[in-house]
């Protein structure tokens, strides 16, 4: 069965697990942040614009998201955007490249918008995303963590 990747602004039913999705993966990342204020985020999504989320489902079953949003590491790179974020994928989904697809379709989108670079940042799936045309531009520290800051070319 195929894997069928749209924007959430299509599927707001899918907000509410998408939000304990996140939160339960990020929160220690983002202190303060809550469930309420990541379910507000989601409903603000664009269909085609920045902010935007992409949700993948296989039949109607929800298996992960990613976003396209202005800016993920305001205090260091403030001048780089927008930027690949919140990839995540349902655990029993992973490595059946649910991952991949949703990556792919971000920057799809991102080109469609005009976007010539685009931004992420990963503490562990360098691999994941040098497969798929990524390039590292360095390694830094962020709250608390140790990150790859990546940067792919879309033109
Ligand atoms: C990172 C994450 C989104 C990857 O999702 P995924 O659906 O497992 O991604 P993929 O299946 O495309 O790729 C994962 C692995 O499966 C393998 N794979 C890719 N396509 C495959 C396919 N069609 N069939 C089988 N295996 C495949 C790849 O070898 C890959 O391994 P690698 O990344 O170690 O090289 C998922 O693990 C996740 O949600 N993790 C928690 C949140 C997180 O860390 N997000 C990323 C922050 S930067």
């Amino acid at each position: 069965v195929s894997l069928r990747v749209e924007p959430l602004a299509d599927h707001p039913a899918a907000i509410p697990r998408l939000a304990r999705w996140q939160h339960e993966q990020w929160a220690a990342l983002n202190p303060g942040d809550t469930v309420e204020a990541r379910t507000a985020r989601l409903r603000r999504q664009h269909r085609h614009g920045i902010p935007m989320t992409l949700v993948a489902f296989r039949e109607d079953e929800l298996l992960g998201s990613a976003s396209l949003v202005e800016q993920d590491m305001p205090e260091t790179h403030p001048d780089w955007t927008p930027w690949l974020a919140s990839v995540f994928v349902a655990p029993e989904h992973r490595d059946g490249g649910v991952g991949s697809a949703l990556v792919e379709a971000i920057a799809a989108a991102a080109r469609s918008l005009g976007v010539r670079k685009l931004y992420l940042f990963t503490p562990d799936r360098e691999r994941l995303y040098r497969r798929l045309g990524w390039h590292a531009l360095g390694v830094e520290p962020y709250r608390g963590e140790t990150v790859t800051v990546m940067v792919r070319t879309l033109d």
